[in-house]
């Protein structure tokens, strides 16, 4: 892999602004699922041990570059410090002199969180100003946040022109298995697409369709794709039947794509079959599920509600490599090129 990496560069006593992706879902004023603030724990205790300050700097959803205090990071405080065994010092801006003041102040093992970047147009808009004035104060720049490679944005990509900028190790980590997904599978190798908005997942369909054995197409996208009179290969396996509403695949499908799974030898999964939120509409999501794990096949999952069903199922430790990327993933595996990656080429 010709990037950067954290481990190549000399960190010892740096100034480190460190980019995650922290944007997860809130219920009740706690994180529902806490994997993502989770990953980036082995890079923080990294730069930890290397003696360098630390500011967290991510978005949490899409407060369209406007202050609002429904999508303040200042919520997350006591899930980040759990998740990550720190002590946190949560700073109410991500740039000037609140930032400079809390480096300036950072004790020992305590860690700074920025306030979330979107509050910004200027990062969504990739703005040349706005990235520099983000590097102020910084030695080093750290991306760890692959699920939002696929964003040309200022604290993505901007930014890597004002700081020596490298790969944390989840980053790394999601490159090498997403190459493995690509180049280096066992067959019969067998993808799983749901969820909703198909433009967005043809391009993935179309990858797997060429390179592995079947394709299984369920959830929004299947009824979508349906509807259309999509014409895919004979790989492509869409829907024979479903449940009531078209919320979820009928017991055909559901028996069909469970014989597929259980023999497959790689397992890629994005996206629910059904609308599982409901449990009446969970049959075949759990069914899948309960094929993955029954195959022992090398399976990689990703996306935020296929991680919820995870989590839900109390699966996480039952699947080979779980993602932090849900549309990151399926740009990589679709074949597009990734801006935050790109910034982070060795040449
Ligand atoms: C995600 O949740 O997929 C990432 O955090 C990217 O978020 P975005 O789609 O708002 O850029």
């Amino acid at each position: 892999m010709d990037i950067k990496k954290i481990q190549d560069a000399e960190m010892e006593n740096k100034k480190i602004l460190l980019r995650v992706d922290f944007n997860v879902a809130v219920e009740n004023g706690r994180v529902k699922e806490k994997f993502k603030i989770e990953a980036a724990k082995e890079t923080v205790n990294y730069l930890l041990s290397k003696n360098c300050k630390i500011a967290l700097l991510s978005h949490f959803g899409r407060p369209e570059g406007k202050v609002d205090p429904d999508f303040s990071l200042e919520q997350l405080v006591p899930d980040v410090a759990e998740s990550l065994g720190v002590k946190i010092n949560f700073i109410s801006d991500c740039l000037g002199e609140k930032v400079a003041d809390g480096l300036e102040k950072a004790s020992d093992k305590e860690v700074l969180l920025l306030e979330n970047v979107r509050f910004y147009s200027g990062d969504e808009s990739n703005n040349e100003e706005f990235a520099e004035k983000l590097a102020a104060g910084f030695d080093v720049f750290i991306n760890d946040a692959f699920s939002v490679c696929h964003r040309d944005q200022a604290s993505v990509t901007g930014i890597t022109k004002f700081l020596p900028s490298f790969a944390g190790f989840q980053l790394q980590k999601e490159i090498e298995e997403m190459e493995k997904l690509m180049r280096d599978y066992a067959r019969p190798a067998v993808a799983i697409i749901g969820g909703a908005k198909i433009e967005t997942k043809l391009s993935v369909i179309k990858f797997f369709d060429e390179k592995y054995d079947h394709v299984l197409v369920g959830g929004k996208i299947a009824n979508e794709a349906l509807e259309k009179n999509m014409t895919f290969s004979e790989k492509v396996i869409l829907p024979t039947d479903f449940a009531e509403d078209h919320f979820d695949v009928g017991p055909e499908t559901i028996n069909k794509f469970s014989d597929i799974i259980k023999s497959a030898k790689t397992i890629v999964w994005n996206g629910p079959t059904g609308k599982f939120e409901e449990e009446k509409f969970a049959v075949s999501t759990n069914a899948v599920l309960e094929a993955v794990i029954q195959s022992g096949a090398y399976t990689v999952v990703g996306g935020g509600e296929t991680l919820e069903v995870l989590e839900k199922n109390d699966a996480m430790d039952k699947i080979s490599f779980v993602s932090t990327g849900g549309g990151a993933m399926l740009s990589y595996l679709g074949g597009e090129k990734m801006p935050g990656i790109e910034a982070l080429r060795s040449s």
